[in-house]
């Protein structure tokens, strides 16, 4: 659906609205560095050509009204009384977002009709949730005037999502789809959310970045993404016998790594994980500036064997699927992306290859699994902006 199907909708669902604006927010996958945001760490996610689209205009009371294309549902909440729903739980987070706005803002916000539709897949760890939370902070900027700073608005989604919505989830995926760049990654210091643009042009260098969707729902994935967290503090605390000082498993450097190994097995293990995680994501910059897909490639397959082996976030789908992909002697590299425990894989691939992908891949890993993948070719896009 383009943007004017969009506001064609919008006329029809609100007709007696004023002037609207159209935003688009797109979702992302994370190329390299994995479960190392919330260790203050580095990730090198980039925005997709996926997006969710919101067609918006003000109101002159405090009501918010939303129509979403893809559920066919409508809801309703008032901005002077924020609270979490269970009946139409996609608004949580727009309502979570106006929430967070409201309150570092201090600015009592304007009420709002809006009607969504969007084309990321849903519940695949694509991040379609944070691509609704600042589609809306863009929208909510705009009909409001606020001027936020982009890293403000990303920052505060990732408060939504963590306070209102209830999900522990560190800052990767809201700053990627906030300031993603067309044909560039992000290489993102989570710490100090400095970040660099990474030029990105797989499709020029005859390569593919191709994605793949296991169809497992991650069901016990926040409960499994909170313990790691948990094991992560746990392995800091362990590890600052040797350095008082230590805060995050970030900082964990050449004279503290042998330490790292006389932990108790499961919190090395973790600790080992983040610490060489990091340093891919610092080698894969280099060897992406380089042009040198091959050993980015490699960093892929390293990184994939230690989420599997060292942090076991993966699952039998996964690991499939990646076995697969890496059995085509050209593909560059392939690794399980976002949280785990189902959802996608990604990999980077000569664009030749894709073929190989459909044809041999998917029918093989339905054949073993009963279950049906999604493949997605995706370019790097640009973050969420108002279209018009
Ligand atoms: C999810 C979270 C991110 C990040 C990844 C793992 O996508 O939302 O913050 O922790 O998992 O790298």
């Amino acid at each position: 659906m383009d943007a004017a199907a969009l506001q064609r909708i919008f006329q029809e669902q609100f007709p007696e609205a004023g002037q609207s604006i159209t935003v688009a927010a797109p979702g992302r996958v994370n190329l390299i560095g994995e479960h190392t945001d919330y260790n203050d760490g580095f990730v090198l996610p980039m925005a997709v050509d996926a997006k969710i689209m919101l067609t918006a205009s003000a109101r002159h009371d405090r009501q918010v009204r939303v129509y979403s294309v893809d559920f066919d549902a409508k809801d309703t909440f008032a901005l002077d009384n924020i609270q979490p729903t269970q009946r139409h739980r996609w608004t949580n987070y727009m309502r979570g977002m106006c929430l967070m706005i409201q309150e570092a803002t201090k600015v009592p916000l304007q009420g709002m009709d809006i009607v969504m539709q969007g084309n990321v897949p849903q519940g695949a760890g694509l991040s379609s949730s944070a691509a609704l939370e600042v589609g809306t902070a863009v929208v909510v900027n705009e009909l409001n005037k606020l001027q936020l700073d982009p890293v403000l608005m990303a920052t505060l989604a990732q408060k939504a999502e963590n306070e209102f919505v209830g999900v522990q989830c560190g800052i990767m995926d809201q700053f990627i789809s906030m300031l993603g760049e067309e044909g560039h990654a992000l290489f993102l210091d989570c710490r100090t959310l400095e970040y660099q643009k990474v030029p990105a042009p797989f499709h020029e260098a005859g390569a593919a970045i191709a994605v793949i969707d296991t169809a497992v729902k991650r069901g016990l994935v926040d409960s499994k993404y909170n313990e790691r967290r948990q094991q992560c503090e746990d392995a800091v605390k362990a590890l600052q016998q040797w350095q008082p000082d230590l805060t995050s498993l970030r900082d964990v450097g050449c004279e503290l790594r042998p330490q790292v190994d006389q932990l108790p097995d499961v919190l090395a293990r973790r600790a080992r994980h983040v610490v060489d995680e990091n340093q891919r994501v610092i080698d894969s910059v280099q060897a992406l500036r380089s042009g040198d897909l091959a050993a980015f490639g490699q960093y892929m397959n390293a990184s994939h064997d230690s989420l599997r082996d060292d942090y076991e976030v993966s699952c039998r789908e996964l690991d499939l699927l990646v076995d697969l992909v890496r059995a085509n002697p050209q593909a560059y590299g392939s690794r399980m992306t976002g949280a785990g425990f189902g959802g996608c894989t990604v990999s980077l691939i000569p664009s030749t290859e894709v073929a190989d992908l459909e044809e041999r891949v998917l029918p093989e890993y339905q054949r073993q699994t009963g279950l049906q993948p999604r493949l997605f070719v995706f370019n790097a896009a640009a973050g969420a902006r108002k279209l018009c």
